[in-house]
């Protein structure tokens, strides 16, 4: 289609964000339009964005101010550029990017993206800015045209959203509301999709993915380690995940999945935030210290090598040195694979921003800096822990070098080799040679037999 619209989807934030662009994407191209990267070729614009943190909200208004430019300069050409604001700062701000940035011409919140293509064309045929974003009650995912053909072998695939735990410091209650499980028909139907066009790993995405209850294909409802079992009985889907967790919600099933379902990938992101039970429960996180410790204790049980990953914040209101000490410890005694570290951000309208003692900012940045020191030491010595052993790793993509593969092992992380192209898309036993603080290297284990890798069988090395 030589005549055909571009679009251009720039994505910012978590991976839920991430899907909703491939599914925005998707829906676009079946409305004709063309996928493009570059800005000056765009007829449409959707900056896809992320409100939990001050510094991701602010990257929109200035990607905003580069965007007018643009259109300015594609306007004198006598080309229209149409901008859209999707995702979690278009459902906080609605109508206040207009008022900021009139170059804007539809604001749209996470629970209307079906509608987009109808409602880009009521802001060109109307000449004035559209701004929806409401939450009604539907499945908008279903409303979406089927997936498309699949990018790599791995796939995101979001099975719940919102969140009512209510942290204090956090946004999503109010960016993406109340929780919501799709049901386990609709899943299995788009992860059977997904594994038809090539996909074999699929991670299940939602704010509070382990508080999943949607409806189950035989009446009732299904957890989250019910949904894992049905999944994990499609042929072709060989790897399964699934984030991000709160401790709260680790259920005695969920862990018990960990031990028995060899698809499930012994990877897990259960965010902490902090060491401190003071600070916990001024976050109001519904756990101690000594809570998560115990359930780490459950889960390592349950299968003894589980890679741990986290989050933490730092510079919570009223955190003291005692406070940040004992996130220090907490640290310690977990030993984690890899973490994220931030520094507080008042939100406006989250409890937390009102609270007295807000922590000065260089306080913040040297308990940072102390923090992802100590993490990325523990990260340095997981990924070495790695080398010598052979791993099964599902090529994703090729590398930066000639010949060179990059693919994820069981626990995450990126791994480097030389391969043939053949082997994208499929797991492939590698033994690990080298290490560094982000990624491993190896080569193709040529001797390996797959019953190595329970979970995985028929799957050829070659
Ligand atoms: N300030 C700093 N970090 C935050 N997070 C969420 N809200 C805030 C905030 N206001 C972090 C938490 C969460 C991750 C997704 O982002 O650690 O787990
Ligand atoms: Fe950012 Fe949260 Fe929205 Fe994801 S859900 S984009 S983390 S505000």
């Amino acid at each position: 289609m030589p005549g055909a619209k571009k679009v251009l989807v720039k994505t910012f934030g978590c991976q839920m964000n991430v899907y909703d662009s491939e599914r925005m994407t998707e829906a676009l191209e079946a409305e004709g339009y063309r996928e493009t990267d570059v800005l000056e070729e765009a007829d449409l614009v959707v900056l896809n964005t992320c409100h939990i943190r001050e510094k991701a909200a602010d990257k929109v208004y200035s990607e905003l101010g580069r965007i007018r430019q643009v259109k300015e300069e594609r306007l004198a050409l006598g080309r229209e550029t149409q901008v859209a604001v999707a995702g979690c700062v278009a459902q906080a701000e609605g109508s206040e990017i207009v008022s900021r940035a009139p170059v804007v011409d539809l604001v749209i919140g996470p629970q209307s993206y079906h509608r987009m293509p109808d409602l880009l064309r009521q802001a060109a045929s109307d000449r004035r800015s559209v701004v929806e974003t409401q939450f009604p009650e539907e499945e908008k995912f279903e409303r979406l045209p089927a997936r498309g053909k699949a990018r790599t072998a791995t796939a995101f695939l979001t099975v719940q959203e919102g969140c009512d735990k209510f942290c204090t410091f956090c946004v999503v209650p109010y960016t993406r509301g109340m929780e919501y499980s799709r049901s386990v028909a609709a899943i299995v139907a788009e992860a059977e999709a997904l594994v038809a066009r090539g996909v074999s790993e699929v991670t299940l995405l939602g704010q509070n993915v382990n508080a999943y209850h949607g409806a189950s294909e035989g009446g009732g409802t299904a957890s989250l380690a019910g949904l894992i079992d049905r999944l994990a009985r499609i042929d072709g889907l060989e790897r399964l995940r699934y984030t991000t967790s709160h401790p709260r919600d680790m259920t005695d099933d969920l862990i018990a999945a960990h031990a028995h379902e060899p698809k499930l990938m012994p990877f897990l992101h259960l965010p902490v935030q902090s060491g401190s039970d003071r600070m916990l429960a001024a976050m109001n996180r519904k756990h101690t210290a000594a809570d998560y410790l115990a359930l780490v204790a459950r889960i390592r049980k349950a299968r003894p090598d589980i890679a741990l990953s986290t989050d933490f914040i730092v510079g919570f209101p009223g955190e003291t040195d005692a406070d940040f000490e004992a996130t220090l410890k907490i640290v310690d005694t977990v030993g984690f694979a890899q973490a994220y570290t931030f520094k507080y951000s008042a939100r406006p309208g989250t409890p937390a921003a009102k609270m007295d003692d807000q922590v000065p900012e260089s306080v913040k940045t040297e308990r940072l800096f102390r923090l992802q020191q100590r993490l990325d030491g523990q990260q340095k010595r997981f990924n070495a822990a790695c080398v010598g052993r052979t791993v099964p790793v599902l090529f994703e993509r090729a590398g930066r070098h000639d010949g060179q593969l990059i693919g994820r092992s069981p626990y995450l992380q990126a791994v480097h080799a030389f391969a043939d192209e053949a082997l994208l898309g499929r797991i492939v036993p590698v033994e690990i040679l080298g290490s560094g603080p982000n990624s491993l290297s190896g080569v193709i284990a040529a001797s390996a037999t797959h019953d190595k890798f329970p979970g995985h069988r028929g799957i050829a090395a070659e």
